[in-house]
């Protein structure tokens, strides 16, 4: 896993929970890096994941949850580091069609050493698209966030439902539904009213 996911995790962390929450995953998971990174190296995956149980363990929250957020907060480096590729698509469906087919393509070769998840395409419409997620790494919840953001990012919403295929979470089926027929119903009444 690339050093700019640990170094924006620690933030994250920061930021929500305060350097003293930061200072005793660090310690409590006793990590083989001793908890250094930089947002350019590659480090052992094992070390997020026993990040995260940690931090699970000091807050309470679910590891769903504070991946969830992880998500939600990460969304921001990629389009503050990455503007060119979020410029490039005009519709957010498109954009996650392509995630597998470019976007990631990309990303191997800007971050030398990423382990990226897999999407495939089942089903792509006009407002619909059904795409499966495998990754070891089980971070659908990451998905689901960035996905949600996503859309966010290009001023439209959608109902996003996921349905894991195994237990561990390493594939899962995103049913991704846009709403644009709302927009286009408020925009009608707003005219006729
Ligand atoms: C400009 C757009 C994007 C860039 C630059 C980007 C880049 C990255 C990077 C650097 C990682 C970490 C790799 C590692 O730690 O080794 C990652 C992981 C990931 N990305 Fe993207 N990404 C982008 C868009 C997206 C979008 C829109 C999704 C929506 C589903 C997505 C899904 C994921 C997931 C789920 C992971 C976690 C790894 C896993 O599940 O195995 N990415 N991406």
């Amino acid at each position: 896993m690339k050093g700019i996911v640990f170094t924006e995790f620690l933030d994250m962390v920061e930021e929500k929970f305060g350097l003293e929450v930061v200072d005793h995953i660090i310690e409590a998971a006793n990590l083989k890096s001793g908890g250094v990174y930089t947002s350019v190296g590659t480090y052992d995956f094992l070390e997020m994941q026993s990040l995260l149980i940690n931090l699970s363990e000091r807050t309470n929250i679910s590891l769903d949850d504070l991946i969830y957020n992880y998500g939600l907060y990460f969304f921001k480096v990629l389009t503050d580091h990455h503007p060119a590729i979020f410029s490039l698509y005009k519709d957010p469906l498109e954009m996650l069609a392509s995630i597998e087919s470019h976007i990631h393509v990309q990303v191997r070769k800007l971050y030398p050493g990423a382990e990226l998840p897999t999407f495939k395409i089942v089903k792509k419409e006009d407002k619909f698209l059904e795409i499966l997620y495998f990754s070891e790494r089980a971070m659908y919840m990451f998905a689901k966030a960035l996905m949600e953001k996503t859309f966010e990012h290009y001023h439209e919403s959608a109902t996003i439902e996921l349905e894991k295929i195994t237990d561990d979470g390493t594939q899962v089926r995103f049913l991704i539904s846009t709403k644009n027929d709302c927009y286009t119903t408020n925009r009608h009444i707003k005219k006729s009213a």
